[in-house]
């Protein structure tokens, strides 16, 4: 029987413990386990790098979120991204990643995969054709875009883009940290791989680091386990139990997310402190109608551009008081951070930096009344 998002988050992967008929799956805080004879571990369980029940429930849970085959959970977005990247690519190929993209991921690329000899090529993901150009016959084996991309909010047509790396032989890989599964399913759409940083909407509560990567194909998923093991970029079992439980609520606390949000896009649109603001929400968004076919909503994160520049972007974030200067996003509480000078300043310089006016609001779930208030204040 097939199940709805909500019941899925709640259930899937997190039967009844079979012992005690604890209803949350425990927190197996350890790191080893007793085996009934030489070679015989029980249940499977040798070593909590290897396999570990709660690690599990949380991985059967984010595979059925994202209808794929294999889902693996990591010490954090940027471990997960790792072991994709040297599971899947060798010195010499070549990856085609976002012109927009997390800083911390293109530092990735950058600094650390480039001097193990995989070459990256950053492309407009909001361009299907840019992203056909960029790829290198033979040598490109992912193509990989966030979508919504951070900081810019850039929407890449996930169905079209599948089309393009398949076609030159490549996986396409989809972050969709931004997005969360309840909003978009890339799998469904086409995508090989999808990557999260579950310490955003995943967790949802800002109160652990994670990462997540989920496959369409069992035997990639089954050849990144082994690299998750080989690798040992794990989780641990509590930060696996509190991103499970953060799970429980993903789909209601996102609806509260884009409600909120899509009030403040319309209050900041034509603000007279504001140059532009930049929501997927909003019908002058150039990804608008790509973002109402892939979407269910439109999210939670809002950048906008300061009608001052860059003085008056900082400005707005230090007069902030109910919106935390802060960054990472995805959390109950509302962030605002100047990108420039924080999440994106490892991009300083590269064609990826990122406009000096831009703000990014990460809109929790409080009173919106309360909300709106606080930017009025900021924006002076
Ligand atoms: C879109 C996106 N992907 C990946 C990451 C990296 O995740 P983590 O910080 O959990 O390593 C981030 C972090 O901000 C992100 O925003």
């Amino acid at each position: 029987m097939s199940h709805g998002f909500e019941t899925l988050a709640i259930h899937a992967g997190q039967d009844p413990e079979a012992r005690t008929g604890a209803v949350i799956p425990p927190i197996y805080q350890t790191s080893t386990y007793a085996q009934d004879a030489v070679g015989a571990p029980r249940l499977g369980y040798e070593y909590s790098r290897s396999g570990n029940p709660t690690r599990d429930a949380l991985q059967d849970c984010l595979a059925a979120l994202e209808g794929g085959q294999v889902g693996l959970a990591f010490a954090s977005g940027l471990a997960a991204e790792d072991t994709l990247l040297r599971t899947t690519c060798a010195p010499g190929d070549h990856v085609v990643i976002p012109d927009d993209a997390y800083g911390g991921t293109y530092r990735l690329f950058a600094r650390v995969m480039q001097r193990w000899g995989v070459e990256f090529t950053p492309a407009k993901v909001t361009d299907p054709d840019a992203v056909r150009a960029a790829i290198r016959p033979g040598s490109t084996k992912l193509v990989w875009v966030e979508t919504p991309t951070n900081p810019l909010l850039g929407i890449a047509d996930i169905a079209a883009l599948a089309a393009v790396a398949h076609d030159a032989g490549a996986l396409l890989v989809v972050d969709n940290t931004f997005a969360s599964p309840y909003l978009q399913q890339p799998i469904a759409l086409g995508a090989d791989v999808v990557v999260h940083s579950t310490t955003k909407y995943i967790g949802g509560h800002s109160d652990v680091v994670g990462g997540a990567l989920i496959t369409a194909d069992a035997g990639l998923g089954e050849e990144l386990r082994y690299h998750q093991n080989a690798m040992g970029a794990v989780n641990g079992p509590f930060d696996a139990w509190l991103t499970l439980r953060g799970i429980k609520t993903l789909g209601v606390r996102m609806d509260r997310h884009c409600d909120n949000a899509e009030r403040l896009a319309a209050y900041l649109d034509g603000h007279a402190q504001v140059a532009q603001v930049i929501y997927p929400g909003l019908p002058s968004h150039p990804g608008h109608e790509v973002a109402a076919k892939q979407m269910r909503r439109f999210g939670g994160m809002i950048s906008f551009r300061a009608a001052g520049g860059e003085e008056h972007a900082v400005e707005i974030c230090n007069r902030a008081k109910l919106f935390v200067l802060a960054e990472s996003l995805g959390g109950v509480e509302s962030l605002i951070e100047h990108p420039g000078r924080m999440t994106h300043a490892s991009a300083a310089g590269s064609p990826l930096e990122v406009p000096g006016d831009l703000v990014r609001l990460s809109v929790g779930i409080e009173t919106v009344d309360d909300l709106l208030a606080d930017l009025e204040q900021a924006l002076g």
